[in-house]
């Protein structure tokens, strides 16, 4: 029957990803770290889904959380409240420093970007966006507007007031100090410089990923995430975290951005909040949020506040504290990048391995005349045939970037298994 599935997918699914194509698998389920496909194939899952599923997939405690809040209470009129609604905005802020203790529960990550977007332009009466040349956001209109790595040709004129800044990239490092490393700090006054001279002096955010994962996995140096929000204070701006993928125990601290003792105005949260059901949230301080409030805020949707998705963010909670999954994300992080390391040692081909827990980047470069992004996809391709599923992003100016992101609950047999899949399929192809 795939034979069917594949001309019924063909005649019937606007196909949504660009240049790219579907993986060619039926997946038929899923369970822990691992795929099954139509033909009886195991995959290990080494992107947890669309890197959000955090928990594996069918965790035991999200099923029973899903049958039975379901049976119970799914949906509401988007104007009343229920119990997993204010728990779980009670135990983000909890997890939370202060003074983040108001919680928009919204559905996917572009949406929370929105409604921070627009709580920010409301509450400083600005409208300029500063985001990074290398920045996903997402697909709707002002976090689209703020997104740079990709898809903004050919879709008519982004709203005005948008500007992209560098990105502080320490492997390919645009600014340098006397010894070659990346000089951020000038990249950052330079990139303020441009800012100012074609800014109305009307800026409202500053939205940015303390890791920047589809923009390459790549890290902000320690020190760049308080001197960038004291640069957007300065001009009466806030700053935007947008931790869809980093927030909730992934990098090995329950935020990224505790690394940097760095408190962002507004968060958000999305992908490993519902750990791969559709749940985000918006996150500030009650000075903000009253502000917006008392300005009308509006941000109406059919799914704000659902109770299905809550209970679910919830267990998710739950989860992660009773498995104490930050350190384990932390020791596991380290384990594998242990072992991506070692491949380096002997794979040429490797020319970085970064990241923080369990968010890892391994990017290729050019071996001998063979083009990193043509390398990129031909690993990609033997991976899945040997039994992994890998993602790699090609941007413009670096070679291919394996985005790395195993869910939490992995076992370290599975993170070698992994290892062993993509150290052959990087022989087999390096040598083909
Ligand atoms: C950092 C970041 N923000 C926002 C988004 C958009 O999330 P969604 O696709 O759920 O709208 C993504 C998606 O990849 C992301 O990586």
């Amino acid at each position: 029957m795939s034979e069917n599935f594949w001309s019924d997918a063909e005649r019937h699914l606007v196909r949504y990803i660009g240049a790219s194509s579907f993986v060619p698998e039926i997946i038929e389920r899923a369970e822990g770290a691992f795929l099954w496909t139509a033909d009886g194939r195991r995959l290990l899952d080494f992107t947890s889904g669309q890197m959000s599923a955090i928990l594996g997939h069918s965790h035991p405690a999200v099923v029973a959380t899903i049958q039975r809040q379901a049976a119970t209470l799914d949906h509401l009129f988007s104007g009343m409240l229920s119990r997993p609604v204010v728990d779980l905005a009670r135990r983000l802020a909890e997890s939370l420093p202060e003074p983040l203790s108001k919680v928009l529960l919204l559905t996917t990550g572009a949406e929370s970007n929105e409604a921070a977007i627009r709580m920010a332009k409301l509450v400083t009466g600005n409208h300029e966006i500063i985001s990074f040349a290398r920045s996903w956001h997402g697909m709707t209109q002002a976090a689209a507007g703020a997104t740079y790595s990709s898809g903004r040709k050919g879709y008519g004129p982004a709203a005005p007031g948008n500007f992209a800044i560098p990105t502080p990239n320490a492997f390919r490092p645009d600014f340098t100090t006397a010894d070659g490393d990346l000089d951020w700090r000038r990249q950052l006054d330079f990139s303020f410089e441009l800012f100012d001279a074609q800014s109305v002096g009307s800026l409202a955010a500053c939205i940015v990923e303390p890791i920047l994962s589809s923009g390459g996995v790549i890290d902000l140096p320690p020190g760049y995430l308080g001197a960038l929000r004291d640069r957007v204070h300065a001009r009466g701006g806030l700053l935007i975290l947008d931790e869809a993928q980093t927030g909730l125990c992934r990098t090995g601290d329950w935020y990224a951005f505790q690394r940097d003792g760095v408190v962002p105005d507004i968060l958000t949260l999305s992908k490993t909040l519902g750990a791969g059901l559709p749940l985000a949230a918006v996150v500030t301080s009650p000075q903000i949020e009253r502000t917006a409030h008392e300005r009308g805020f509006l941000f109406f949707t059919t799914h704000v506040s659902d109770p299905l998705v809550a209970a679910v963010g919830n267990t998710v909670l739950d989860v992660l504290t009773t498995e104490r999954l930050d350190v384990r994300a932390a020791d596991l992080g380290s384990y594998l990048r242990k072992g991506l390391r070692e491949l380096a040692t002997r794979h040429p081909v490797i020319g970085d391995v970064r990241g923080r827990g369990l968010l890892i980047g391994l990017e290729l470069v050019e071996d001998r005349g063979r083009p990193a992004d043509e390398i990129g996809a031909a690993v990609t391709r033997r991976c899945l045939e040997l039994g992994l599923h890998m993602n790699v992003v090609q941007l413009p100016g670096m070679g291919g970037v394996f985005r790395i992101a195993p869910a939490l609950t992995s076992s370290t047999a599975e993170l070698d298994l992994g290892l062993e899949i993509l150290d052959q399929a990087i022989s087999e192809v390096t040598t083909a």
